[in-house]
């Protein structure tokens, strides 16, 4: 088989990335090494932040989102038992759409089996070959047990943490891991808070979310080694209650299993290698609690469609050659404000120097002077509602 692009990882990624390059006239093949059901239902990210929000509508693919997406202009961060509102509409004129995950990589399937597009699901032994030549490929063998080969000009590694792509050559990676995690819950139950929480409370972090009106969505720190079976559900429901307190809580069965995801800040550099282009998770994590990780993935992607748009239509590299720093510049932004957000709002060990009396007093400091400064207020929602694409200085 060839094409122009070959992407490994169907997540939002390399999904949307295919798309962009189709409606750019680039030829591209998707290997995915999981089921179209089965990312089509993994749970995770949530928010869209405005640029997100935008590329979607603008590239097609945001009726959905428009109709079943839910607008939110603020979110509220609770501590000294207040609900403390930050304003994103007032402060930047710009909001958030929440809109889950699987709901954007559900669209993006769609578009792609609509337009004639090629994902090859349930691929294994997924391995990249000759990516310093001009003649890159891709091999795998297909969902009937058949080895097969793309070959190819570029091959995009879009294929998350774990995949082969970062691991085919040997980026420089720098990294930091936080010593708790979250548990996560979708409960059928309708929400009873109009925007997102996000709690500082004593006995740890939680967040409340959602998904529609009838689906809420709950995070709890935990310790990041924590056996999720020691949490049943009266207890993820009484801890909740107590680290959301005095919010009223719709309590309802979970729509799926609790979950922990462990929690790590990542960058790997540069996100090149020859004709191999990392992008989204493939090349850098961040703490959940800023929102961004999604977002970066979108924001990757939609550099790249430009840059290779320019490669095979004009013949021009400097897209190509730019593509890594242009992408740094913004990550590095989302790492800071990410790992910003997660210290600020979650619970430290006492031992430790960051839950000592001071770093709690510290903590306590800097969130009184987000709610209550304006310029602070406005460099949260600034960060949260999404710097533009690419040209971040
Ligand atoms: P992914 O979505 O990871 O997609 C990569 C794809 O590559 C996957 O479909 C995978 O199956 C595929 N793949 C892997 N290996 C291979 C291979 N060998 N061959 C072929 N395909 C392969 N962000 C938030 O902002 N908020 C959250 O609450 C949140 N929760 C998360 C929970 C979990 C458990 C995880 C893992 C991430 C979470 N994130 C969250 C982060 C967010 O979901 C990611 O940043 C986002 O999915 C990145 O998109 P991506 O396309 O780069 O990677
Ligand atoms: C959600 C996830 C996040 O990481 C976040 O910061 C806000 C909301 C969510 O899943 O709804």
């Amino acid at each position: 088989m060839r094409t122009q692009v070959a992407i490994v990882g169907a997540g939002p990624a390399g999904l949307l990335l295919s798309h962009l390059l189709a409606r750019r006239g680039v030829d591209s093949v998707v290997v995915e090494a999981r089921s179209r059901s089965y990312v089509e239902h993994r749970v995770r990210a949530g928010v869209l932040e405005h640029p997100t929000v935008e590329l979607l509508r603008a590239e097609g693919v945001g009726a959905r989102m428009d109709a079943h997406g839910m607008p939110h202009e603020g979110i509220s961060l609770l501590f000294d038992d207040t609900l403390h509102h930050i304003d994103f509409a007032d402060l930047v004129g710009r909001g958030i759409v929440v809109y889950g995950q699987q709901e954007v990589v559900k669209d993006l399937i769609a578009a792609r089996l609509r337009d004639g597009g090629t994902i090859e699901f349930e691929a294994a032994d997924v391995a990249l070959h000759g990516l310093t030549t001009d003649r890159p490929s891709v091999s795998f063998t297909d969902v009937a047990g058949i080895t097969r080969e793309i070959e190819c000009d570029v091959v995009a590694g879009c294929d998350g943490f774990h995949g082969p792509s970062r691991q085919a050559f040997a980026p420089t990676v720098v990294e930091r891991a936080y010593p708790f995690g979250w548990l996560g819950v979708l409960a059928e139950a309708a929400p009873t808070h109009e925007e997102l929480v996000y709690a500082a409370a004593d006995r740890g972090f939680a967040l409340y979310s959602m998904r529609s009106p009838q689906v809420t969505r709950l995070y709890l720190q935990v310790p990041a080694d924590e056996d999720v079976a020691a949490w049943s559900d009266a207890r993820i429901w009484d801890e909740l209650g107590t680290r959301l307190g005095g919010m009223a809580l719709n309590e309802g069965p979970f729509l799926e299993k609790p979950s922990i995801t462990g929690m790590r800040s990542m960058v790997a550099e540069p996100m090149r290698h020859g004709r191999l282009f990392l992008a989204g998770d493939a090349a850098h994590i961040v703490p959940p609690t800023g929102a961004k990780g999604m977002n970066l993935a979108v924001a990757d992607v939609a550099v790249l469609a430009d840059a290779l748009e320019h490669f095979f239509h004009r013949g021009s590299d400097r897209g190509l050659d730019e593509y890594s720093a242009t992408c740094l510049r913004r990550v590095w932004r989302a790492e800071h404000f990410s790992s910003y957000m997660t210290e600020m709002l979650h619970r430290f060990d006492p031992g430790t120097e960051r839950g000592d009396a001071f770093g709690r007093a510290l903590q306590l400091s800097q969130l009184r002077y987000t709610v209550s400064s304006r310029a602070a207020a406005t460099s949260l929602a600034e960060n949260y509602t999404g710097l533009p694409h690419g040209g971040i200085a």
